[in-house]
């Protein structure tokens, strides 16, 4: 995918397909109305006929309309035009996108962003229309038989701009879409990959390749012999069971000298069979996605080292597998945390916290300005949120509204929720310092406040992807979220929005 901006207007423009919106009463946006124009009132005998509704998903494809310079016009409904908010501009992108994916169309030129979408500017839309385009054209074929075959031929995207000065922002906003969707491509496949593929090892590796891909970028992975050494006997207490080795996967970018380093810290459970305290069978397999925190956080180093963004960053993956075993560890094990704090294990399933709670303590070392992890942490999670929002968390209320509103302005969408004192006694142990399960009630909330105890002294916030990191049934598959938060996040820390 390669993306550009054109000033040029939409008849004039060279190109194998325009794509032009018109409203719901039969008002032909900005773009479509010059269409019209040229072609001498073409548009406007469709939508008199009834061809064009402008109705939200409908789209007609109109070939060698005259007095146009495209070989097609690609007409798209944008709904009420009071209406036209982000998610409906998004969804005529995706409608147009969906239609031109299995064609044989190579450039597209979008004159969408032409239009008054409320107060977002040229940098965002062009930075959506980026990353629903990617997103739309996503595919994962590594593991059919048949392989890689029927790639899109869609390869070069345009944007068009009203002003000079917009088309410089829509191509920044081009740019960071791009790579943002590349980012979240990588999310999905290491998501969509299967967990015998996709191992510790393996995401190891793809930090290691990202490592070679940017020379700000150093990747070093420690193994269980090293992980051992440092004390993180509740991390290894998850991977007790496995054959597979466990993996501490440590990136590092630098793009601000010596300054304090955002760090992220992402969940890596290749496999999360939920060890002695068993996972029921049905839909165990969707527990392949449990690394989709680890994917994120790797993907956004990605994201922010191809940018060159000048900010620093590191990222810590705990990576191994939850199995039973008979050397798996048993409910009612007492574990000592890297930290020095004693965990009694209640329940085998409540692993994601175990690896995080050393990985938190392991990433004060990096003396963080802020730090967030990114898990998919608890079913709760789900129950509270549904699919739509990721769960933000963190004792600073101004961190929280940070990374809920840089989800906003990314559209991918967080909630916070509380960490609370009144949450702890959940968490109490007649044997260890604390368990680690508070019970059902306020599940996520509690395995926040779990996390909180090792995060101590550190600027930090929790990420609870369990609902948003993907989907299940006929639509199977991993999202890319939190990616575009994520990223945002970073971008705007590093001042880097126009
Ligand atoms: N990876 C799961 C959380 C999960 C479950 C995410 C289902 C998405 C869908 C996590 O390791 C887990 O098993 N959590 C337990 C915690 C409980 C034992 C306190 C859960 O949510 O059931
Ligand atoms: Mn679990
Ligand atoms: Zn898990």
């Amino acid at each position: 995918m390669e993306m550009f901006t054109t000033t040029s207007a939409a008849h004039r423009r060279q190109s194998d397909c325009v794509v032009v919106g018109v409203y719901e009463n039969g008002i032909a946006g900005q773009a479509a109305a010059e269409i019209d124009a040229a072609s001498k009132g073409h548009l406007s005998k469709l939508i008199k006929q009834g061809d064009i509704s402008g109705m939200p998903g409908t789209s007609l494809m109109l070939t060698s309309v005259p007095g146009v310079r495209a070989q097609r016009v690609l007409v798209v409904g944008l709904g009420k035009m009071s209406k036209l908010g982000v998610s409906q501009f998004r969804g005529a992108i995706r409608a147009a996108a969906n239609l031109l994916k299995n064609g044989k169309i190579k450039d597209v030129v979008s004159y969408l962003g032409l239009e008054n979408v409320g107060d977002t500017g040229a940098y965002y839309l062009a930075r959506y229309t980026a990353e629903t385009i990617g997103d739309a054209l996503y595919k994962f074929t590594e593991t059919k038989s048949g392989g890689h075959s029927r790639a899109t031929p869609l390869k070069k995207i345009g944007v068009a701009a009203g002003s000079r000065s917009d088309a410089n922002k829509a191509l920044r906003g081009a740019e960071h879409g791009q790579a943002i969707v590349e980012g979240m491509s990588l999310a999905k496949d290491l998501g969509n990959l299967p967990p015998n593929i996709c191992t510790p090892a393996y995401l190891a590796r793809t930090a290691q390749k990202i490592g070679r891909q940017h020379k700000n970028v150093t990747t070093r992975i420690l193994g269980e012999a090293e992980i051992k050494r440092l004390g993180m006997h509740s991390f290894l207490s998850v991977t007790a069971g496995t054959t597979l080795p466990a993996k501490l996967i440590l990136m590092q970018y630098k793009g601000a000298g010596r300054d304090k380093p955002i760090v992220l810290v992402g969940k890596g459970i290749t496999f999360d069979a939920g060890g002695i305290s068993l996972k029921p069978g049905p839909g165990m397999d969707e527990m392949k996605f449990d690394m989709c925190g680890a994917a994120s956080v790797i993907a956004t180093m990605s994201v922010i080292a191809k940018l060159k963004l000048p900010v620093n960053l590191n990222v810590v993956v705990p990576a191994c597998e939850n199995l039973p075993s008979g050397t798996a560890t048993r409910p009612g094990d007492i574990i000592k945390s890297m930290s020095g704090k004693t965990i009694e294990v209640l329940n085998t399933d409540a692993e994601g916290r175990l690896v995080l709670c050393d990985a938190l303590t392991y990433s004060k070392r990096f003396k963080p300005e802020v730090i967030i992890d990114v898990a998919t942490l608890t079913g709760a999670c789900v129950i509270a949120l549904g699919h739509h929002r990721t769960a933000v968390m963190s004792p600073n209320d101004k961190l929280a509204g940070e990374i809920t509103s840089a989800g906003i302005a990314a559209d991918d969408r967080g909630w916070h929720m509380p960490i609370a004192d009144e949450y702890e006694r959940q968490l109490k142990s007649n044997f260890a310092d604390f368990a680690n399960v508070g019970g059902r009630d306020g599940g996520a909330v509690t395995a926040a406040c779990f996390l909180s105890k090792f995060a101590d002294g550190m600027n930090w916030a929790h990420l609870d992807i369990a609902g948003t990191a993907w989907r299940s049934g006929g639509a199977k598959g991993s999202t890319g979220r939190p990616v575009p938060m994520l990223s945002e996040f970073v971008l705007q820390r590093a001042r880097a929005i126009p």
